[in-house]
């Protein structure tokens, strides 16, 4: 496995005869949901065909109370884990590699999809994952590109912004990977202290709950999404949302779609402490 840190030594990696590459853009601090996703992108371009991971935490993506100083940041250990998952390129630039100028031309995603739920706590946070993203796919040119359900909003925004330029590479979806008990993986779960971390599980028990409710008949989605809310405040944490929406375009369903069972995500986020987690469960 190659560890990368500049575009000309990429390109010179990926010229010549070898087929586009397989690509996995990540912000670093792997865990299995990442190399859940290497192992996808193997799985689809065969043995023959190079698998590119990028590291890069993207400051466009963060905003200013956010997290993007204390994001952690372990490269070695990302690269032993890349490397035994099956990965062929690391590319890893610093901020002056991949923004040498301040990224000035933006992508801006479509606001109907764009400005609910994540963007709407997030504001921009689309803007900078989709310009960030449209750069890795330039820098890296692959064929097919994975991203995870973890992050459901953003698997949607990209597979837009794919469509809409149309972008010569085939985005596929890698199921969620979650711990043993029931909690989303993610490099975020690390802020957690222990009583923190028991507690966690219960973003992922609340979207069980309303999955079972939807799957009893209750129709009243409302009522599902306040129980679901206010059992979580009750426990301590701060939701943002607790919300069931259609998958097709992540807008509330009317009574129509209702009874004719279109389907249905539930997703959430909400801060335990001062972490916040985001989870969906489709239904
Ligand atoms: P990051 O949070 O590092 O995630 C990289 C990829 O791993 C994303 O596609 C995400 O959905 C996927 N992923 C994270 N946790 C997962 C889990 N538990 N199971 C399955 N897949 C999981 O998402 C980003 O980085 C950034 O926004 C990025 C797309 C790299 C742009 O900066």
């Amino acid at each position: 496995m190659r560890v990368i840190h500049t575009l000309a030594e990429l390109r010179a990696a990926l010229a010549g005869p070898t087929a586009r590459p397989a690509f996995v853009p990540t912000m670093g601090n792997l865990h299995d949901g990442h190399l859940s996703l290497i192992r996808q992108a193997r799985a689809q371009v065969g043995p023959a065909v190079p698998v590119v991971a990028s590291i890069f935490v993207n400051r466009l993506q963060f905003g200013p109370n956010e997290d993007f100083d204390r994001y952690p940041r372990t490269l070695a250990r990302d690269c032993e884990l890349l490397e035994g998952a099956g990965c062929d390129i690391v590319f890893a630039p610093d901020e002056a590699e991949l923004y040498p100028q301040p990224q000035t031309f933006k992508v801006l995603p479509d606001p109907a999809l764009a400005d609910l739920l994540e963007g709407h706590f997030r504001p921009g946070f689309f803007t900078g994952v989709c310009t960030v993203v449209m750069k890795l796919l330039q820098c890296v040119q692959p064929q097919v590109a994975v991203f995870g359900k973890k992050d459901y909003q953003q698997l949607m925004v990209i597979r837009r912004m794919v469509e809409q330029f149309a972008l010569p590479v085939q985005i596929v979806a890698a199921e969620t990977s979650r711990a043993g008990d029931g909690l989303a993986l993610s490099s975020r779960n690390g802020y957690l202290g222990e009583t923190e971390r028991a507690e966690s599980v219960q973003l992922s028990l609340a979207l069980q709950a309303m999955r079972e409710a939807v799957r009893a008949g209750d129709r009243d989605l409302a009522g599902i999404e306040r129980r679901a809310t206010d059992a979580l405040a009750a426990r301590g944490w701060q939701p943002d949302y607790l919300t069931l929406r259609r998958r097709a375009d992540l807008l509330p369903p009317s009574p129509e779609d209702l009874a004719a069972d279109v389907p249905l995500v539930a997703l959430a986020a909400a801060r335990l402490g001062t972490t916040r987690l985001i989870d969906n469960l489709e239904i």
